[in-house]
């Protein structure tokens, strides 16, 4: 079966298990991912906003402007990555997710990133660098390569803040570039 019909298997499971059916009700739809089956990195945000839940795509709002100018800073684009979240429904009002909820969505996260075996992942803000890697602080670790057992094998999980967090707090604009354009450079060692 090939990568994208086995997404395609996820999204199926999602909506016959009824994942995180507060979510489901109030969400326009699932919102799984979008890019390059293919790509080096995986991006994970946090969940959808207003936009990504309208249009059923990540990362196409405020914050999705800015990790476009973090890529177009490293010479990418959005087809050269790929991008999910790890709670795939809009929390209302944008409220953060629940540790519920992002248990629930999960091992959905781990199957995506085992279809698609990206090089690197890149979290993006605390609630998706929490289950990779916990007890560590984003403001310590932030831009540096960790590399963790995935399966059988392992995995270079390289937290950076959130793209948003850079709309709210300009100095973090240039640390998250800086640390994005660190990315090429690890992934070229493995
Ligand atoms: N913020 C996120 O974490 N994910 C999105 O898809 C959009 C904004």
């Amino acid at each position: 079966m090939n990568k994208q019909a086995q997404l395609d298997g996820l999204r199926v499971d999602i909506l016959a298990k009824n994942i995180c059916p507060e979510l489901a009700a109030q969400a326009t739809q699932l919102v799984m991912g979008d890019g390059n089956l293919d790509a080096d990195i995986v991006f994970i945000g946090e969940a959808p906003g207003k936009n990504e839940d309208e249009q059923g795509i990540p990362f196409i709002g405020a914050a999705g402007k800015f990790l476009n100018v973090m890529l177009e800073a490293a010479g990418m684009v959005r087809s050269d990555v790929y991008i999910t979240n790890i709670v795939k429904y809009r929390p209302p009002n944008n409220r953060d997710p629940t540790p519920d909820e992002k248990q629930a969505f999960w091992p959905y996260l781990i199957k995506q990133l085992e279809i698609i075996q990206p090089k690197v992942v890149i979290t993006l803000g605390r609630h998706s660098m929490e289950y990779f890697l916990p007890g560590l602080s984003i403001g310590e670790v932030h831009g540096q390569p960790k590399r963790i057992p995935f399966g059988d094998d392992h995995i270079v999980i390289i937290p950076l803040y959130h793209p948003a967090a850079a709309l709210y707090n300009g100095g973090l604009r240039q640390t998250l570039i800086d640390d994005f354009l660190t990315v090429p450079a690890v992934i070229a060692t493995l």
